[in-house]
């Protein structure tokens, strides 16, 4: 069976309040060919915001890399690099 990408989306309160409530609907905003092949799961705070002091919230992770200032647009970004990477 094919590896699903992992994706923890932030619900923890700095995150929803700064953007983070917008990144529930990704599961709907997933590409058709996209959407067997993610877990999408929100988690309370995954901690990014106390460690990047640089990075701005809201964070999400994908296959455990952080991804701030996340957006739908730039999960998926993500998402389809992860399962390129995944090809080589
Ligand atoms: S509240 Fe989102 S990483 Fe901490």
């Amino acid at each position: 069976m094919e590896k699903k990408i992992k994706v923890k989306i932030c619900i923890g309160t700095l995150c929803y309040v700064m953007g983070g409530s917008e990144l529930q609907l990704l599961e709907e905003h997933l590409p058709e060919e996209l959407k067997k092949r993610v877990d999408i799961e929100g988690s309370i705070c995954l901690g990014f915001c106390n460690s990047n002091e640089d990075e701005k919230p809201p964070f999400a992770s994908v296959n455990g890399k952080c991804v701030s200032r996340a957006s739908i647009t730039k999960l998926i970004n993500q998402i389809k690099k992860e399962l390129e990477d995944g090809l080589h």
